[in-house]
């Protein structure tokens, strides 16, 4: 059901990058197991581990190193060990760490009537929202730890949707990663597409924070965007 200022029913909102910059941790985590295993690693790499799950960002780790990837054990005590450090990372983490706009979009489509959910693809979703002290701000929370299939499958938003009972038709999805817009297209909701990563350029509205989101325009953007599929 609409509501009366929005058309759209719901708001899924990716974690990192969307609500708060964890990057930086997972590049300074990564980093840190890339050194150790004397494989080159740089800032300009890290945008590929964008939206990507924990085993995938180590396997492109080994694709950077031209480097085989070892046995499923050994990939398993390094993606632990890389989770530690990034742990130790989320503990300095406090509401200051929201990005601009995050909590005035979250707060005002939820005054509105809209519901909200986390669509995340990490594992330590529930501790950063924690950290953040955001919780309470979503009606449903569905993580790396929810999913089997990772982004660019949609299954991570249209589980979002089904524990919400909205229609995907009535999703919006907030995105930073290329793979999240992919996999907002595949579960057929409209793509709000935030910064400039590849595949971003897909989405239906692009802004460069969701501080800049005027929320009037994103349903002007809807509306079309639904009109014009029926
Ligand atoms: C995504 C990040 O939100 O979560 C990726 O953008 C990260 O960079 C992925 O790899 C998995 O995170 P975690 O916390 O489960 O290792
Ligand atoms: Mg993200």
């Amino acid at each position: 059901m609409a509501t009366d200022r929005f058309s759209f029913s719901a708001v899924i909102f990716d974690l990192d990058g969307v609500i708060t910059d964890t990057s930086e941790f997972h590049y300074l985590a990564w980093k840190r197991l890339a050194d150790e295993l004397g494989i080159d690693f740089g800032r300009a790499d890290n945008d590929r581990l964008r939206g990507v799950s924990r085993v995938r960002s180590l396997e492109i780790i080994f694709e950077i190193g031209n480097r085989e990837m070892p046995e499923k054990a050994e990939a398993e005590k390094l993606a632990a060990k890389k989770n530690e450090w990034y742990k130790e990372y989320l503990s300095g983490m406090s509401p200051n760490d929201l990005l601009p706009g995050a909590r005035r979009v979250i707060e005002t489509v939820r005054a509105a009537g809209v519901k909200t959910a986390l669509g995340s693809a990490s594992k330590n979703a529930p501790t950063v929202l924690k950290r953040l002290k955001i919780t309470d701000l979503f009606d449903a929370t569905v993580d790396g730890n929810d999913v089997g299939k990772a982004k660019p499958d949609p299954e991570v938003f249209l589980l979002g949707a089904q524990k919400l009972g909205v229609d995907p038709s009535l999703c919006v999805v907030a995105e930073d990663a290329g793979a999240g817009i992919e996999a907002a297209i595949r579960a057929r909701m409209f793509a709000l597409g935030i910064g400039t990563a590849d595949g971003v350029e897909k989405a239906e509205l692009i802004v460069p924070g969701l501080g800049d989101l005027e929320l009037e325009e994103l349903e002007t953007r809807f509306k079309a965007w639904r009109g014009g599929r029926s």
